[in-house]
């Protein structure tokens, strides 16, 4: 199978798919977290870029399977949906398998709710999902999505 890790960092995801002997490209745009990517996971391949800019490297290269984690909290939710579109159009084979994990909440309310819980340890640079209005977002963009809660501030996304 071949995987594209977005915001591959250190290659944490990317290497539990190079273990079951996965193809594996990871993107990122810190030179840092990639050199620390190569010594971890010799066996994927690398590359430096901007989610949100246009990713030439990959060239027409699609992929079986595209993950990501911690990383999409990054982008406002328009940024986050011109992303995803981006890359299920260019980069997805026909299977259309995009797997998200990041830090969210089922709903804007269920959000809001825990800004205040957590106003102290909150980054309010940071764009936390809310999955009601994330999957909305979707379906207008043409993406069906659906959504787990894993954790109280944890969530997989999925296409
Ligand atoms: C919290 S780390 C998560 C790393 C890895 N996915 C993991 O789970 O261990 C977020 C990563 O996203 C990368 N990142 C953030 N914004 C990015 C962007 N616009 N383009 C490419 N990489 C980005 C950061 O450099 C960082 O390595």
């Amino acid at each position: 199978m071949r995987v594209l890790d977005l915001g591959t960092g250190t290659g944490n995801l990317a290497a539990r798919f190079a273990a079951f002997a996965c193809t594996v490209i990871g993107v990122d745009f810190s030179s840092e977290m990639l050199a620390a990517a190569r010594r971890k996971v010799p066996d994927a391949r690398f590359v430096r870029g901007d989610l949100t800019g246009g990713l030439d490297l990959l060239g027409d290269e699609r992929f079986d399977l595209i993950v990501s984690a911690y990383v999409f909290h990054e982008f406002d939710l328009s940024t986050k949906v011109s992303i995803l579109k981006r890359f299920v159009r260019d980069h997805l084979t026909e299977r259309k398998r995009m797997i998200i994990g990041d830090i969210a909440f089922p709903t804007v309310k269920e959000r809001e709710e825990a800004h205040r819980r957590w106003a102290a340890q909150w980054d309010e640079e940071e764009h936390y999902w809310a999955a009601d209005e994330a999957i909305a977002a979707c379906e207008k963009a043409g993406l069906q999505a659906r959504y787990v809660q894993v954790s109280c501030c944890g969530g997989v996304f999925s296409t």
